[in-house]
């Protein structure tokens, strides 16, 4: 059975102490609870190593939202994936589209920071998704085709180590969310994409997430979803009492 998780993206929200403060109240409400589903944290590099040790001791993982596309040397301000791990994370959110959009990330970057995580034992979260034009042409399925050829090269047994993001990029921060019906079909059509290359058996075992104005108010319904495997979530992982209830989606 694939792995149910819901991770929050923070983003660049939270300073250090607003993170730490964050992180401890959610391990206090997830303290004594059946949660029936992984529970993620990807938060500002500035935060990893302190919200590692805020919720030691609770079923909350730990991610980066980013790495770096070297492993280490004169790249003044960059982070790498090595330097992630050291803190205790576990995960990094790789491709997300704010990335790709403002920081000009490519396929080939993503490729090679992908290896890199893996190399270094960390989960990469790999966000794939259509801007808005491409869903209204009609070209969204090609376009999210393409950006999930920047995995292919991978070999199955890392391929199997991946967790997959859809977020439709008008979705974000839009409280525009994509209907369950409109995030099955892409999320159905990405596994037989990964069953073309890896075999329905990987396919089957991939933890695809939904991302893109989740809340506690339609993950139910997202969820519900034969090949909706959970959320990655932005706005509504910046507070508890937001979050939570994403999480007890998964009953
Ligand atoms: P929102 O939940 O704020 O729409 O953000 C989604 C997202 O980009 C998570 O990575």
């Amino acid at each position: 059975m694939r792995k149910k998780i819901v991770a929050g993206n923070w983003k660049m929200n939270t300073t250090l102490q607003e993170g730490v403060a964050l992180a401890q109240g959610l391990k206090e409400a997830l303290a004594g609870k059946k949660v029936n589903c992984d529970v993620v944290v990807c938060t500002p590099f500035i935060s990893v190593a302190s919200v590692v040790e805020a919720v030691k001791g609770s079923v909350i993982g730990v991610g980066a939202e980013n790495c770096a596309d070297h492993d280490k040397g004169a790249y003044t301000g960059e982070v790498s994936a090595s330097m992630v791990a050291s803190t205790g994370a576990k995960y990094v959110i790789l491709g997300h589209s704010e990335r790709r959009q403002y920081y000009g990330e490519t396929n080939e970057m993503l490729t090679t920071k992908v290896g890199l995580a893996l190399e270094n034992g960390l989960t990469p979260i790999f966000c794939v998704g259509e801007v808005k034009e491409e869903r209204e042409n009609g070209t969204f399925k090609a376009v999210i085709e393409g950006q999930m050829k920047a995995l292919y090269g991978l070999s199955k047994e890392d391929f199997s180590k991946l967790v997959i993001a859809y977020e439709p990029v008008w979705a974000i921060g839009t409280g525009l969310t994509a209907t369950s019906d409109q995030a099955e079909e892409v999320h159905a059509f990405i596994r037989e994409s990964i069953a073309k290359v890896y075999g329905k058996e990987v396919a089957e075992e991939t933890s695809i997430l939904y991302g893109g104005s989740c809340k506690g108010s339609n993950a139910p319904e997202l969820f519900a979803q034969p090949d909706i495997d959970g959320g990655l979530i932005g706005g509504a992982a910046l507070k508890v009492d937001t979050f939570m209830p994403i999480i007890e989606a998964w009953k």
